[in-house]
């Protein structure tokens, strides 16, 4: 595991979600409540980017057939996955936000 730099804290309003790629995973980042948080930007169920969905009370919303996951734990909340999005920790350091990625 290792740390990455990801995106500056000043890239991501309260409640949104952005999209970017390290070392060739997609990443969805999300700031909740003054929080950052990392899923995998890859919907569980088919090929949809989260980042293009949209963040609704701790959750995100898959833009094609409407899968929610909790940003948090990336635990299904409804729609037609059972499968979880990957969550990984996150860190601020100065105005970055970091990941912490598999090697
Ligand atoms: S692709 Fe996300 S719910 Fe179907």
């Amino acid at each position: 595991m290792a740390w990455h730099k990801a995106a500056s804290t000043d890239a991501l309003q309260d409640g949104s979600v952005i999209g970017v790629e390290i070392n060739g995973l997609d990443i969805a980042l999300y700031k909740l409540d003054g929080a950052f948080y990392a899923t995998g930007n890859i919907c569980t169920h088919q090929h949809a980017y989260m980042s293009d969905g949209y963040v609704d009370n701790g959750c995100i919303e898959c833009p094609l057939h409407q899968a929610l996951f909790d940003i948090r734990t990336g635990a299904v909340v409804d729609g037609p996955t059972k499968s979880p999005l990957p969550v990984y920790p996150t860190m601020i350091e100065g105005d970055a936000i970091l990941v912490e990625l598999p090697d």
